[in-house]
């Protein structure tokens, strides 16, 4: 593969590659060890048209640990708001000679439309509705850490499915790994034929949470709503919100997940997010080691290593 555009189109044996490429970066960050700095020399451009905390910061740090000369391009600053179009900003990222574009956009697509214009490698960070890849990535290597196996566990994930590029590249991983995935949201969140994905459809979270061994929440999209019917905040919580009470009726000991950023006392409560069973903050550190390992993995050929 030239570029990481989605989960979509990896193979089962592709994804366990970087979980394992991933999981040398943990234990090199971990022991503070020099890593070889492979990127060096390269450049790497963040072309951020959307919002981003975790993504953004955990790329820029992923890059610089590599060796890399990272630059931000944040289009609120840029000639994005002076009216360039998408191609056009595409075009001069690739005439600076960029080794690896990290782009996050606001529309299902746009990630793929600049990766078939540019000759340098494109990972997304997150496209719309669509995929964000490296967030399935290093949630899968959260879950195999903690639970040894993605094999089997019964993963819930349950929150605004409908608008979520999280739940949609978590749901393409896990299932290509053998997890048995169930999904919950109200019916006006829930995509049509979801089953089809290969998971099991919940609109009662109390029925779907039963013998989960990892329970992922998602955020409300407000951002995404397009008018759909929504529950009041209060309405959400009652009937969607993890409490410490409802997350009883998962296996003892389930782990905890959000992408972030959370809606705490929404779709979750601050007890469990900052509870024993909370693998939250772990989530963002496995960030760094994945994006590492796919920066790394995505530029080997451009470096003459050899690709995977
Ligand atoms: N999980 C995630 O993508 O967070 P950011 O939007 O802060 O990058």
């Amino acid at each position: 593969h030239r570029h990481l555009t989605g989960i979509d189109g990896l193979q089962p044996h592709e994804i366990a590659f970087l979980l394992d490429e991933a999981e040398n970066w943990v234990e090199a960050n971990r022991t503070h060890a020099k890593s070889a700095a492979p990127l060096a020399g390269l450049t790497q451009i963040n072309a951020f048209f959307e919002n981003s905390t975790r993504t953004l910061l955990s790329f820029e740090i992923a890059g610089k640990r590599l060796g890399a000369d990272v630059v931000n391009m944040h289009a609120a600053q840029s000639s994005v708001k002076k009216g360039e179009t998408l191609i056009d900003t595409a075009q001069t990222l690739n005439a600076m000679r960029a080794d690896v574009i990290v782009i996050r956009h606001m529309s299902s697509g746009a990630v793929k439309m600049i990766a078939d214009k540019v000759d340098c490698a494109v990972l997304n960070a997150g496209d719309g509705r669509h995929e964000h890849p490296t967030q399935a990535l290093l949630d899968a290597l959260t879950i195999r850490r903690r639970r040894g196996t993605i094999a089997n566990q019964r993963v819930v994930i349950c929150g605004d499915v409908l608008h979520s590029r999280v739940a949609r590249s978590n749901i393409l991983s896990l299932t290509a790994l053998a997890a048995e995935v169930r999904v919950c949201a109200p019916s006006t969140l829930m995509p049509k034929a979801i089953e089809r994905m290969g998971v099991t459809a919940f609109t009662d979270f109390d029925a779907a949470l039963e013998g989960a061994d990892v329970v992922m929440m998602l955020r409300l999209q407000n951002e995404r709503m397009d008018g759909a019917l929504v529950p009041s905040p209060r309405e959400y919580r009652l009937r969607y919100g993890l409490t410490e009470q409802r997350l009883a009726r998962a296996v003892p000991g389930a782990m905890v997940m959000h992408p972030g950023p959370m809606n705490r006392g929404v779709e979750i409560d601050s007890a469990v997010a900052d509870g024993p069973q909370s693998a939250i903050t772990e989530q963002v550190a496995m960030g760094v080691a994945v994006r590492m390992a796919c920066l790394d993995v995505l530029t080997r050929r451009a470096r003459g290593v050899e690709a995977w």
